[in-house]
């Protein structure tokens, strides 16, 4: 009897070990300038702009918390302390809310708030690109995988984007690059990435990456797959990150550091069934607002009583 249980024992701690460690952590980035949405984003953070009634940030930090993450690391800048207010109590308010009887919206903020003590905010003190935005996060990280996301790329499907690369983490235990196809013209946008050779990209499980290049023009581009903002990483990615030179366009880049983890660990790519609005360009940002407006069920139809009027 007790000789069976030491061996159940041992088989759980087997298991254990073989089982990647889970993703408990999320860093988003949100030190960028946002000179796109200037004037805007003088004062206002970009990520803080709203899509219909939530701003950009909710969304990504809703999408994490769907996915299981715990704890919630923003990386900051200069002018972005209403970031750190959003995810705070609002005393006040609420107490407001509360002598109006306005329960639906402290639901809505309930719904909303993170755990005390479950957000970190650190500053990267100057916007030297991406790759050194992550590096700023890895003391609060610490020596565990985590999950990345750029909250510009608002998402909206049936299985939200990071929540389908964790079960591909939990299979592969690699590093995971989310990906999506774009148009041919918009490869030089963005970080691109070449499948393993024969690799199924639709397959559910994930894919292996061959390699990745960031914003190539389109003669060079291995593919039309995209990086669209979501990532699993290992925080071997810290130490590259560490002492990574300057890359396209003058910053420290993620996708350069990435390129070398990739010589010594997995990389999986996971191609996201749904929608992907960048809301780092004016355009996406408004795409996003339509396209949720009219999924919303108080305003769909006077959102499209206002486009067909306006179309003619
Ligand atoms: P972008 O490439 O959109 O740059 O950053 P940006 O500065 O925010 O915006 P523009 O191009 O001037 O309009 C992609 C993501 O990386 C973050 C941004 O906040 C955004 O979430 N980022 C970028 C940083 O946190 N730090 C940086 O140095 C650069």
């Amino acid at each position: 009897m007790r000789k069976l249980k030491f061996a159940d024992q041992l088989e759980n701690l087997m298991t254990k070990q073989d089982t990647p460690r889970k993703v408990r952590k999320a860093v988003f980035p949100v030190a960028g300038l946002g000179t796109r949405f200037l004037p805007a984003s003088k004062a206002v953070p970009k990520e803080m702009l709203t899509v219909v009634d939530k701003p950009v940030i909710q969304y990504a930090v809703s999408e994490a918390r769907a996915a299981g993450i715990e704890h919630f690391i923003f990386v900051t800048g200069r002018n972005k302390h209403v970031i750190e207010d959003h995810f705070d109590l609002a005393p006040e308010l609420q107490s407001t809310l509360e002598e109006r009887g306005k329960q639906a919206m402290l639901d809505v903020l309930a719904e909303n708030q993170p755990a005390a003590g479950a957000t970190s905010f650190t500053r990267q003190q100057a916007p030297l690109g991406l790759g050194h935005a992550v590096w700023c996060a890895r003391e609060i990280v610490g020596d565990e995988p985590f999950a990345l996301l750029l909250p510009d790329m608002v998402m909206k499907a049936a299985t939200p984007c990071l929540a389908g690369m964790m079960d591909v983490y939990d299979k592969t235990g690699a590093n995971i690059v989310a990906v999506e196809e774009c148009a041919p013209e918009d490869v030089s946008s963005y970080g691109i990435i070449a499948p393993g050779e024969g690799a199924d990209t639709d397959a559910s499980g994930g894919f292996p990456i061959a390699t990745m290049v960031e914003k190539p023009a389109i003669a060079d581009a291995p593919s039309n797959l995209f990086i669209n903002g979501r990532y699993i990483l290992q925080p071997e990615i810290f130490d590259l990150l560490e002492n990574q030179e300057k890359g396209a366009g003058g910053g420290i880049q993620l996708t350069d550091s990435m390129l070398r983890l990739m010589e010594i660990q997995d990389f999986s790519g996971f191609t996201f069934r749904g929608e992907t609005f960048d809301c780092g360009s004016r355009e996406g940002f408004l795409a996003a607002n339509v396209a949720f407006a009219l999924d919303d069920p108080d305003l769909a139809e006077s959102t499209r009583t206002m486009l067909r009027k306006k179309l003619g």
